[in-house]
């Protein structure tokens, strides 16, 4: 037998055991220590059950504590119990415009004929369907939405219904025109960030069934914890447990230590979990260049961008770098392919990042 590949092995000694469960959009059978919300926003869906309409409700609370999670959950179990209740789960930064909008809400109830339609035609379809039901309409990052037709269209016409609107910004409530926040007589629910025994219970649910038994280090996990805490923010504790895995896997660690999570803290500088600025269309473009754009520099992508906008490259260099302060993109210093200092454009990591 040749020697070829003596030296690589069939990688069954990783310390991950289901790694998927470190993923943000990973949705744990269970969401402790947020019981009290959840029978709140069961308690406004309960009239529904009764066949009248619940409760329309404005959720807020800073990033990364559990709200979307939560309503997640509370969707599922309504999902278990009744089919006499529809559910829809929209991402408003996703899909940030009514037509948008409509469209998924029409593939969520299973109509899939949406191409080439107009946005009123494909609400005739919404409202036929969901008036044959009750219905739960969960519109998270509802801040981002950029224009509130079908908020309107669902308020006028569905019969039976609860709207809940999600956001890290409790400042969007006041800004929200006065004649349709009358007509959602919305109550409020303020979400506070977890205090450390929770955090710290949350994260160790999640290490628990992620890594081999025993190979989390209980020092590492607290320096891990404690950071979470710190930052009040869970996605924060799910990157660095990633990251600690990674880094021992990198070393060969047979163990996660606290060296390896301390690092990981380290590297936490380098990266924003979340944007909390609002980008404009400009700086959103510029984004999508640079990650469609790997290693170009900063002359590179502006005459990428110069092709559809009229801009000098003054106008562009400032755009960068108020980017680059607000941590949305990195410069890397390099030499130009004619000897001089440049800089290469980056995003963050998308995983941590979505436009
Ligand atoms: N109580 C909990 N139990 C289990 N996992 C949790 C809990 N709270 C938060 N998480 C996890 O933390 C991460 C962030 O939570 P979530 O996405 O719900 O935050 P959010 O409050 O919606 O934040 P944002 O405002 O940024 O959208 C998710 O991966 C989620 O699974
Ligand atoms: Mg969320």
């Amino acid at each position: 037998m040749g020697n070829l590949f003596k030296d690589f092995s069939i990688n069954n000694e990783s310390l991950f055991l289901n790694e998927h469960m470190l993923s943000y959009d990973y949705q744990p059978k269970l969401v402790p220590h947020r019981e009290n919300q959840q029978h709140f926003i069961a308690s406004c869906i309960k009239p529904l059950f009764e066949k009248r309409s619940g409760k329309n409700l404005f959720i807020f609370g800073q990033p990364g504590i559990g709200k979307t999670v939560s309503l997640i959950h509370v969707l599922n179990e309504l999902n278990e119990k009744t089919d006499e209740i529809e559910t829809i789960y929209i991402n408003c930064w996703k899909k940030d415009t009514s037509h948008k909008m409509a469209i998924e809400i029409c593939h969520q109830l299973g109509y899939k004929f949406t191409h080439n339609k107009g946005t009123d035609e494909l609400f005739e379809e919404i409202k036929t369907r969901l008036n044959k039901k009750s219905a739960v309409i969960v519109l998270d990052e509802v801040d981002k939405l950029s224009d509130f037709q079908t908020i309107y269209n669902l308020l006028e016409d569905i019969y039976r219904k609860c709207i809940f609107f999600i956001t890290n910004d409790k400042k969007f409530l006041i800004g929200l025109d006065a004649r349709l926040k009358s007509r959602l007589s919305l109550s409020e629910l303020e979400f506070k960030p977890y205090n450390y025994e929770q955090t710290k219970d949350i994260l160790n649910e999640r290490k628990k069934y992620a890594f081999v038994k025993d190979a989390f280090s209980q020092d590492a996990f607290e320096v891990i914890a404690k950071k979470s805490h710190e930052v009040q923010d869970i996605r924060t504790g799910l990157f660095l447990l990633q990251e600690s895995g990674n880094i021992a896997e990198e070393k060969s660690s047979k163990k996660i230590t606290l060296e390896h999570s301390q690092e990981a803290v380290s590297r936490l500088k380098n990266y924003k979990i979340k944007i909390p600025l609002e980008l404009d269309e400009e700086e959103k473009e510029i984004v999508e260049l640079i990650k469609n754009n790997v290693n170009k520099d900063i002359l590179e992508i502006y005459e990428e961008y110069k092709k559809k906008n009229d801009k000098s490259i003054r106008t562009f260099q400032r755009k960068i770098k108020e980017l680059a302060k607000n941590k949305v993109i990195f410069l890397d210093e390099v030499i130009s392919k004619k000897g001089g200092k440049t800089y290469n454009l980056r995003c963050v990591d998308k995983k941590l990042v979505e436009f």
